[in-house]
């Protein structure tokens, strides 16, 4: 494996913006897993399926068209919603697991997002970051993003509530923190701030990195 950068952690945690910041610094791909699950989650209700029916769910993930991930449909509020409760089968999350393995083996390396990069995706990942930041601050951050929905941010509390719970107590894959994954709270952080604490632990890792695949 080149140099692969996990970045884990809860919704709107920033991890997303952390992950495109690194991107840049490091010229490597971005792989935000996140929507290969909102895609499912999306295509199981387009096509009237039940998003609790594995089997289903399964199939419309083994179906996914990866490269058309740019849908504005997957970033609203229930493509996020839909996605967590896709994500809890099995069966889906191996549906998907090739593409996302693959993407992670691709010569020069690459930074995936999402809940379980560091744990089942890319373990052997030379850098791992876990993002959070409290539940308020969360929902906070999310509340602005979903403006144009007219949510309030009681709702948008509730929703983060509920899908940390959703997303840390499945059996499948479970939103865990890698035990070499290093923790970013960015709670009291900008966006800006949180960017550049990345960019700092990363750099200490693909430093630590280079001097261990060093021939000789
Ligand atoms: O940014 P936010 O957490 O709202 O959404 P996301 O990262 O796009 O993920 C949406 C949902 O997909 C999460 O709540 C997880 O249930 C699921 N997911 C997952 O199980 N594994 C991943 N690697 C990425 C997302």
């Amino acid at each position: 494996m080149d140099f692969v950068i996990a970045v884990d952690g809860p919704a709107a945690s920033g991890k997303g913006t952390v992950a495109v910041g690194l991107g840049r610094r490091f010229a490597l791909p971005v792989l935000d897993t996140g929507l290969l699950y909102r895609a499912v989650g999306v295509g199981v209700v387009r096509i009237g399926g039940d998003l609790d029916d594995e089997g289903f769910a399964a199939r419309v993930a083994s179906g996914l068209d990866a490269g058309a991930l740019e849908d504005p449909a997957f970033r609203t509020r229930a493509a996020g919603e839909a996605a967590s409760r896709v994500a809890v089968h099995p069966a889906v999350r191996q549906a998907l697991k090739d593409f996302q393995r693959m993407f992670a083996l691709q010569k020069g390396g690459a930074i995936l997002d999402g809940r379980d990069i560091g744990t089942v995706i890319a373990p052997e990942a030379p850098a791992k970051l876990f993002v959070t930041a409290s539940p308020e601050v969360r929902a906070q951050r999310r509340w602005k993003q979903l403006q144009a929905e007219g949510t309030t941010y009681q709702e948008v509390l509730a929703d983060i509530h509920k899908r940390d719970e959703r997303d840390s107590g499945r059996a499948a894959a479970p939103l865990v923190r890698a035990e070499d994954a290093v923790l970013l709270d960015t709670s009291q952080m900008t966006i800006d701030e949180a960017a550049d604490a990345a960019r700092r632990i990363v750099e200490a890792a693909r430093a630590r990195w280079e001097a261990s695949s060093r021939p000789g």
